[in-house]
């Protein structure tokens, strides 16, 4: 018997995750728990911990496959105004993105939509956010993996993190101390609870129009949000493309169950109506192994498999 006292609101057992990732994949979490600030978060840990529940934190779900038989343990969603609001910038406004006083920065909740930040941003003459456009996910999730792309990643425009420790307690740390590098920080088992990310004033005209060139560039050369998908399943081995190592190995359109190898970027894995997970990880490893075969390469993943 498990004991929620306290945060029984907020804990549900058996939640579909499917729903929750861009894949629309897999089975359910055991337990799911939307804590809305951090002392709720805190709670929540409190209580993982009593219990003896291993738990993961979901993101935007936008690099994320969930196996078909789901997960034990807890699945924590940052969730309600203070994570996924625009954040909280001192002056009590939260939802509308306001930037700091210093008029060069932005605090943000971990739960807070990339996409939509990366558009207010560009529409608003904050520059160096349209490095992110066409990025999907959470600021947590972004900034926990450094998401990013050819143009830059969120690493470049981080001030500082706040983060919560396993054992609920809090503590604020720089972008020095995260160690931003390719696809990787050292975040590691804490959580993002919010950020303060960086920009440079530039004229709204200037920045929607960079921000319009990086979404047309992935736009043509990407399958579209509208196909399910986890982005890049791979991470790119240094100094090389792994979409180019996977289209060179001839796996464009290789498929296995109802997954399939992108047409428009070899380095996606596309899920058709009827596709499992196990279709997606079988199709990874028939990946992994023809590449290695004919290229010599060993890729990593990029995407996280639960
Ligand atoms: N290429 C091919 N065939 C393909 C795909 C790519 O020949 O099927 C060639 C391209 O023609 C190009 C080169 O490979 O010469 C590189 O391709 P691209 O510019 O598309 O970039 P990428 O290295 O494959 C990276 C990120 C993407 C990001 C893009 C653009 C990784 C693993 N991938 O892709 O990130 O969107 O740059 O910024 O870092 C993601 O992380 O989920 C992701 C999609």
């Amino acid at each position: 018997m498990h004991s929620w006292t306290g945060c029984e609101a907020i804990c549900q057992p058996e939640v579909a995750l499917a729903p929750f990732t861009w894949y629309k994949l897999g089975g359910p979490a055991e337990w799911f728990a939307a804590p809305r600030n951090e002392a709720e978060l805190s709670l929540v840990l409190q209580r993982c911990a009593e219990n003896g529940l291993p738990w993961r934190i979901l993101g935007g779900g936008a690099n994320l496959l969930v196996r078909d038989q789901g997960v034990r343990g807890v699945v924590i969603r940052l969730d309600g105004e203070t994570f996924c609001g625009a954040g909280n910038n001192g002056s009590g406004r939260r939802w509308a993105l306001q930037p700091n006083a210093d008029g060069r920065s932005v605090t943000l909740g971990g739960g807070a939509d990339l996409t939509r930040l990366t558009k207010h941003a560009a529409m608003n003459g904050w520059g160096g956010f349209e490095r992110l456009a066409g990025i999907p996910g959470t600021v947590g999730g972004a900034v926990t993996m450094n998401a990013g792309g050819r143009w830059g990643c969120i690493g470049d425009l981080v001030r500082s993190v706040a983060l919560v420790d396993p054992d609920g307690r809090q503590r604020t740390v720089s972008a020095a101390e995260l160690g931003f590098e390719y696809r990787r920080t050292r975040v590691g088992e804490r959580i993002v609870s919010a950020a303060v990310l960086e920009y440079t004033p530039d004229e709204p005209r200037r920045t929607w129009q960079r921000y319009l060139e990086v979404w047309n560039a992935k736009y043509a050369s990407q399958p579209p949000v509208s196909e399910r998908s986890a982005g890049c399943i791979f991470k790119n081995p240094p100094g090389q493309s792994a979409g180019a190592l996977i289209d060179r190995a001839g796996l464009k359109g290789a498929r296995r169950g109802g997954a399939e190898v992108s047409h428009r970027h070899a380095n996606f894995i596309v899920a058709q109506r009827d596709a499992t997970a196990a279709d997606v990880l079988a199709l990874i490893d028939a990946v992994r192994e023809t590449v290695a075969r004919e290229c010599g390469v060993v890729l990593e993943l990029e995407i996280v498999v639960w």
